[in-house]
């Protein structure tokens, strides 16, 4: 219940992503956010004020003139006691009526008159979207403080493909989650590293480990939403970059090391979650290596760079977490490697329960003993994992 006590009024304009918004409506609702709805005229053409009602429990506005709300003041009232409001889908008309200033139907009128912040989430044609006039809308909107979601790129209902397509409604509550996230990491600089390393054999053989990157990506995005400026240094994954995480992708251990070194400058915390490679070929083939008559080959490696271990070793070393994957004694293994690396947190898991999932179990590991976050999703443990650093960085400091 990410959502617990947050009070959001969703806008629908008429859009035919308007279908999407019920779902949305579902997941706010799901996460534990009350969620008032108002639709423009429009907007009711494409979905009906019932389905929202049914799905929020709650009555669903429409219009200006509202007999429910005593005084007329509905455009004032209805925003008032809200924390956020969403319009999704937010039209090209609607775009520019914000961006004016204009107030004539109920949504555009409570728009204005908000105190809260406001999330639109565009969807419309192509065309309309890369119009001069929608590009100079959205310029406006963003300079006024107005956060707009998307629109991603895909295939769209008139047929066409390109950008203007609403984002998925659970991407666009993962954007209301992490708003809401409190921000005591702003004004701080967050590097991560994340994913598996690839040591080249020739052109077209590596030797990597496995990682889906999962763990390291939602470091990233839990340490963003904790209001930190986060760079993200990234092995080969197939993830998304998380919303305003900066990504430098790499590939071997000396390209992460490389990228971790220059962008260390400034940095508060170092979170090195990437499983890197210990070992590399010690001569990777230019060309591609021909299995020829022989039945077995061998390979001489070398060792890799620590990159947790140099950077907690700085004179000016940031707050240093290293993350362990065991396969067993995992609190024997997990001490030992905090003490050797040098580090104050140690965040460790057995491999066996975390690889490739979505959820870990994680068990962090400092200077005052063992502290077991118990079993969830990984981005719950990642949340978990900052907070827990952030209170780390508090005492340092008072001392
Ligand atoms: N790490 C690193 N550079 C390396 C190897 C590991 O920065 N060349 C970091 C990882 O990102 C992780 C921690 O060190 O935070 C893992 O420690 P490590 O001892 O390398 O783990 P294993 O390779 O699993 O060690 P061992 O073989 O001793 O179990």
């Amino acid at each position: 219940m990410t959502l617990k006590g947050k009070k959001i009024l969703l806008g629908l304009t008429g859009g035919v992503a308007a279908y999407k918004a019920a779902e949305l409506a579902r997941g706010l609702v799901k996460a534990g956010a009350d969620v008032r709805v108002a639709m423009t005229k429009s907007a009711t053409k494409f979905i009906t004020p019932t389905t929202l009602q049914a799905l929020t429990g709650q009555e669903v506005w429409t219009d200006l003139w509202d007999k429910r709300v005593p005084d007329a003041m509905g455009h004032i009232e209805l925003s008032r006691d809200r924390d956020l409001i969403i319009v999704a889908p937010a039209s090209a008309n609607f775009m520019a009526k914000v961006a004016q200033g204009l107030a004539d139907d109920l949504l555009s009128s409570l728009v204005l008159a908000r105190r809260c912040p406001l999330l639109l989430a565009p969807a419309m044609n192509v065309e309309m979207w890369q119009s001069a006039a929608t590009q100079r809308n959205a310029k406006t909107l963003a300079a006024d403080g107005v956060l707009l979601a998307g629109p991603a790129a895909g295939d769209q209902a008139c047929g066409e493909t390109g950008m203007g397509r609403m984002l998925e409604p659970g991407q666009i509550v993962a954007l209301v989650e992490s708003g809401f996230q409190p921000k005591p990491l702003a004004g701080r600089k967050v590097l991560v590293t994340a994913g598996p390393t690839e040591e080249a054999i020739d052109p077209v053989r590596v030797i990597t480990n496995s990682s889906s990157g999962k763990m390291g990506y939602a470091v990233a995005r839990a340490a963003r939403e904790a209001g930190a400026s986060v760079m993200l240094v990234s092995g080969p994954v197939a993830l998304a970059a998380p919303e305003g995480v900066k990504r430098v992708s790499v590939r071997s251990a000396a390209q992460m090391f490389d990228a971790v070194k220059a962008n260390l400058n400034g940095c508060s915390v170092f979170i090195s979650v990437a499983a890197v490679a210990d070992f590399r070929p010690k001569q990777a083939s230019k060309q591609k290596i021909k299995k020829g008559e022989r039945q077995s080959m061998m390979l001489e490696m070398e060792r890799n760079p620590d990159i947790l271990a140099w950077v907690a070793a700085q004179k000016k070393a940031p707050f240093c977490v290293g993350f362990a994957a065991e396969s067993e004694n995992l609190a024997r293994n997990a001490k030992e490697k905090r003490k050797k690396k040098g580090i104050p947190l140690l965040a460790a898991n057995l491999a066996q329960e975390a690889l490739g999932s979505d959820d870990n179990a994680i068990t962090l590991y400092d200077d005052r003993g063992a502290h077991a976050l118990g079993r969830g999703p990984k981005l719950e443990q990642a949340r978990k994992l900052v907070a827990h650093v952030v209170s780390m960085l508090k005492k340092q400091e008072k001392r």
